[in-house]
């Protein structure tokens, strides 16, 4: 069958290193194009370049398969590298931190999943939602009914999204009816594994849901898996919570810290990831960065349940970096949009500089990790894009624009919002929009503090357009003016 060629022409913006490897040089590790062309074969990028070197080599593609995005600004598409699906219903509940929230509506919700359409309905708001956030990959947690799983998989395949995913085990401090076995989670897993995972664009994580809801005889069945099926993921919550810390340390006896629960399993290497870290120690730290694996920074969930803030400062660390992804976790999170995560991202490393009284925290070993807790917009938009990838081991799918990579990129609209249009009227932009990368990087900066995702103008996935903005509603002053 022949091949499907296509392109995208725009402003583009991508990454190719990590601007905390880059102090004083962020700018380098970007791209930028003013006026670029994406060429697309079969969702797979084929070529990438300036349009007028690109309009030379590529003369014989027929015009109509160009498709022109003038005054937008195009980057490859988010990653929310920790995401609960059966959460969807659930985002903004009040008052309490997370061992309260989990029982009082968190578990009473996710117990519903069971029924397959309830879950089918709530997974395709998730998948929606995502969408229309820009966000086109995302690791996530679903139930312990394998329900809810297959769910999470048959959606994201029917809009051919990569995505990781895996039924999540909890066996312990749950309602009893929420609650699996050991037996039964290896069992499922196994079978969810054999049918899922490289099935299309899908992958599968191992998922134990959280060391506090985990016997041994449960990690064990981890470790099992990951013996069987190394090439899976491994994805969970780390070091959350005080009180969820006290009761990971009673219940696990003979771990010293959060971390060594995980160790003791043999679960913590490359393909694994926790979420929030909040309360890491540097000890704990040094070890994930020896083991090459990865935290999901989730700060507007961390600010929501008030879990803490997390020390970015210390996880960039260069003499012993941590792989950080960033994520919503929806519904401890209560946005979808990876821009309010970088925006919470941001005030967190504003916090962690300083104490409440505008000393230097002295928390802090030194001034350099201050400087690093500083969400610059190369740094925030690395770590939601190529930073994401790398830290679940995708950078060889997703992540920027370099060929052989995934088509999947969001279609930037700094216009749009309330507050968009003051910010644009308050540039110099000329007649072709943005035309530098300093321009591009304000630009994304506003948007991340300022925006939402009303930003989000298209999504595309494998090079298909799978979301586009509906225009506004006329307002009533508007129609009334007419
Ligand atoms: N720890 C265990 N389960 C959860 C969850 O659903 N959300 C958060 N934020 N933390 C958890
Ligand atoms: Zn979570």
């Amino acid at each position: 069958m022949s091949k499907t060629t296509l392109a995208v022409r725009g402003a583009f913006l991508d990454f190719t290193d990590d601007p905390w490897k880059a102090a004083g040089r962020q700018q380098d590790t970007a791209r930028f194009l003013a006026d670029g062309l994406l060429v697309i074969e079969d969702g797979i990028i084929k070529d990438f370049g300036p349009y007028e070197q690109m309009a030379q080599r590529w003369h014989s593609l027929p015009e109509r398969q160009i498709t022109h995005i003038p005054g937008r600004l195009i980057l490859p598409g988010f990653i929310d590298a920790h995401a609960h699906v059966p959460q969807t219903r659930v985002l903004g509940k009040f008052g309490n931190q997370l061992l309260g929230w989990l029982e009082n509506y968190i578990f009473p919700e996710e117990i519903k999943y069971a029924d397959r359409n309830y879950a089918r309905l709530g997974t395709r708001h998730f998948f929606d939602n995502l969408l229309a956030s820009g966000t086109t990959t995302c690791q996530a947690f679903t139930t312990s009914s394998p329900v809810a799983t297959e769910e999470f998989f048959e959606e994201a395949s029917r809009r051919n999204m990569r995505v990781i995913g895996g039924l999540t085990g909890i066996d312990r401090n749950a309602p009893v009816a929420f609650m699996d076995s050991a037996e039964n989670f290896y069992r499922d897993s196994e079978r969810l594994i054999q049918t899922y995972h490289n099935r299309g664009r899908n992958l599968y994580a191992i998922t134990p849901r959280f060391a506090y809801g985990a016997s041994s005889e449960l990690l064990g069945a981890c470790e099992q898996l990951k013996s069987k099926y190394p090439d899976c993921w491994i994805n969970t919550h780390i070091s959350e919570n005080p009180s969820e810390i006290h009761g990971v340390l009673a219940s696990h006896p003979g771990c010293s810290d959060y971390l060594s629960v995980y160790e003791r399993y043999n679960l913590v290497g490359q393909k694994f990831s926790g979420g929030h870290g909040v309360w890491l120690s540097n000890d704990e730290f040094a070890r994930i960065a020896a083991a090459g694996a990865a935290i999901v920074f989730c700060p507007v969930s961390n600010l929501f349940l008030g879990s803490g803030l997390f020390r970015l400062g210390r996880a960039t660390d260069p003499a012993c970096r941590v792989k950080v992804a960033f994520g919503t976790d929806v519904g401890g999170g209560n946005r979808f949009s990876m821009l309010n995560v970088l925006d919470e991202a941001y005030k967190v490393g504003m916090c962690n500089s300083t104490m409440l009284d505008g000393s230097v925290n002295p928390a802090l070993q030194d001034l350099a990790e201050a400087e690093r807790n500083k969400l610059s917009p190369y740094r925030a938009f690395w770590s939601i894009t190529l930073g994401g990838a790398e830290a679940l081991c995708l950078e060889d799918k997703l992540g920027n624009f370099l060929p052989d990579k995934e088509a999947d990129f969001v279609v930037l609209d700094w216009t749009a919002g309330p507050l968009g249009m003051s910010w644009h009227q308050s540039l110099t932009l000329g007649e072709d929009g943005l035309s530098s990368l300093e321009q591009a990087a304000q630009v994304l900066f506003s948007m991340m503090t300022l925006g939402d995702d009303r930003n989000v103008d298209e999504t595309w996935i494998a090079g298909k357009r799978a979301y586009k903005k509906a225009a506004p509603e006329p307002s009533l002053s508007a129609v009334r003016q007419k």
